[in-house]
């Protein structure tokens, strides 16, 4: 096995052929670099990986244990060092240590209970689900019930995450205080933002005249003690456990609005989906494995070719908010400067997350991406299965242009007017989906999930912590608590100019 700095050189050193002559080259490289894997193709053919290059990739992968780091995260040993803890969210679909996985099917069977309790009225006619929560205890939610069905079922579903009061206030217009059920969703139970909207959301029911506000409060939390402390009855908290991670939660009872509002059954297939890639990623090798390609490529970009920032488009209004989603997940995982071992990481991290929808993005964005100076590598994300029911033209269209996309930028075109010419050789990654339903979409999330891992492993760092996020969280607090005089002269003045 060659060590990692050798197999890095290897890579480095590879010759760079650009994407046309790739496919000239290689007859056979879009079976090789397309995978199908549970109901979604994966399409790397347009990268610049070429077999040399995935062998490679391959090589450096086992030079950094790929293999024990993904055993040691199904089984729950400690993946997060930082914290020493186990990083368990594929436990929640049934993938992890034995004890892991019982402890998860005892939460879920409670979050089942519960609903069902709900939908027989033991809370009153529950009509509204005001959810409140932040960052991965809102995201996740949020995605899955707008993607599968805001409208579906018998509840009008809000997820509150920004402590602007106008966010609240918006809702607060729409919903009836006593058909709302007010569901606080924090990991920890003390984000800033979250109790005080919660606070807020409670005042709101209590001013409206409900009776008894706290009775119709569902709390979904890893620190259930601080729930019941801060007044919420122990039957109706949702606990789940500390080993899984804020932005890998959806699958545990941060899940609960969506299992509310799209079923118990949508929820279970979710899981489903997302073990079938888990098995996926921990058994295909790595030339075959999707997981592991979109890593050999995001690495190749960010590491070789100096990519800075990756763009992620959904051809398909349901995904609007993936985007959102993969930010958090891929650039607070592997957005860090440090190895696991704390010396200071030798090659770039997590590439700059961002994105929209096709075809709005098109007229907005991508003129940047077909003839800007910088190298945007770009991921296209369609379903075959339209989500509408007008005319065919709509969908036909939208799948067409994903395509021309892709093309272009890869392919270029040549003119004699340098303002009107294409460089091309730009490259993108399509991932297209047979349909849009909790099974996809549970593979889709598990997907990225496992490639942000496979990332983190080969540059060395724990996608699993986030102390990054605290300094300013820190500081907030202390202009509250301390006043303002350790700051600087322009924090100072700001505050003193917003609040006299
Ligand atoms: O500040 C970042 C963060 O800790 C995220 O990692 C997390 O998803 C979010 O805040 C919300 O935290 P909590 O679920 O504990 O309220």
């Amino acid at each position: 096995m060659v060590d990692t700095a050798t197999a890095w050189k290897a890579i480095e050193d590879k010759a760079r052929p650009t994407l046309l002559e790739l496919f000239q080259a290689e007859p056979d490289r879009l079976s090789r670099l397309t995978i199908d894997e549970g109901g979604i193709h994966f399409d790397f053919s347009k990268t610049h990986l070429d077999a040399g290059l995935v062998d490679a990739f391959a090589a450096l992968a086992e030079s950094a244990a790929i293999g024990k780091a993904r055993d040691a995260l199904f089984s729950g040993q400690i993946a997060n060092p930082t914290e020493g803890r186990a990083a368990e969210h594929t436990a929640e679909r049934g993938q992890g240590a034995p004890d892991s996985v019982a402890l998860a099917k005892d939460l879920h069977a409670r979050m089942r209970a519960l609903i069902d309790a709900i939908e027989a009225d033991a809370l009153g006619p529950i009509r509204h689900v005001l959810h409140i929560g932040i960052g991965g205890s809102a995201l996740g939610p949020d995605l899955l019930i707008d993607a599968l069905g805001r409208e579906a079922g018998r509840y009008d579903v809000a997820i509150v995450s920004n402590v602007d009061g106008s966010a609240l206030e918006e809702v607060f217009r729409r919903f009836d205080p006593a058909a709302t059920l007010l569901v606080v969703a924090s990991k920890t139970f003390t984000t800033t933002e979250t109790m005080l909207n919660a606070e807020s959301a409670l005042a709101w029911m209590a001013e409206s005249g409900v009776d008894d506000p706290y009775g119709q409060v569902i709390a979904v939390t890893a620190a259930p003690d601080r729930a019941v402390e801060w007044g919420v009855d122990g039957t109706r908290v949702l606990p789940f456990t500390e080993s899984v991670g804020g932005r890998y939660s959806l699958w545990s009872s941060i899940g609960f609005p969506a299992a509310l509002a799209l079923g118990w059954d949508a929820f279970e297939t979710l899981l489903e989906g997302a073990a079938a890639m888990d098995r996926h990623f921990r058994l295909a090798p790595p030339v075959r494995n999707a997981p592991m390609l979109a890593a050999f490529a995001d690495l190749y970009y960010t590491v070789v070719r100096k990519a800075e920032t990756r763009g992620i488009f959904a051809y398909d209004e349901r995904l609007r908010l993936l985007p959102f989603y993969l930010q958090q997940l891929e650039m607070e995982s592997n957005g860090k400067g440090v190895k696991v071992d704390g010396s200071p990481v030798d090659k770039p991290t997590a590439a700059i997350t961002w994105g929209g929808v096709g075809t709005d993005a098109q007229h907005a964005v991508f003129q940047l991406l077909h003839q800007g100076t910088h190298l945007v590598p770009i991921e296209f994300i369609a379903t075959i299965e339209p989500g509408d029911a007008l005319d065919e033209a709509h969908h036909r269209t939208l799948l067409i242009n994903a395509f021309a996309q892709g093309a272009a930028l890869m392919a270029g075109k040549t003119s004699d007017d340098p303002a009107r010419a294409y460089p091309g050789d730009r490259p993108s990654t399509t991932i297209l989906l047979d349909r849009l339903d909790p099974s996809r979409l549970g593979a889709l999330i598990a997907f990225y999930e496992h490639r942000v891992f496979t990332n983190a492993v080969i540059l060395g760092i724990n996608p699993f912590d986030q102390f990054g996020v605290e300094l300013g969280k820190e500081i907030a607090k202390s202009i509250e608590t301390e006043g303002t005089e350790r700051f600087d002269a322009s924090t100072r003045a700001l505050i003193a100019r917003a609040f006299g």
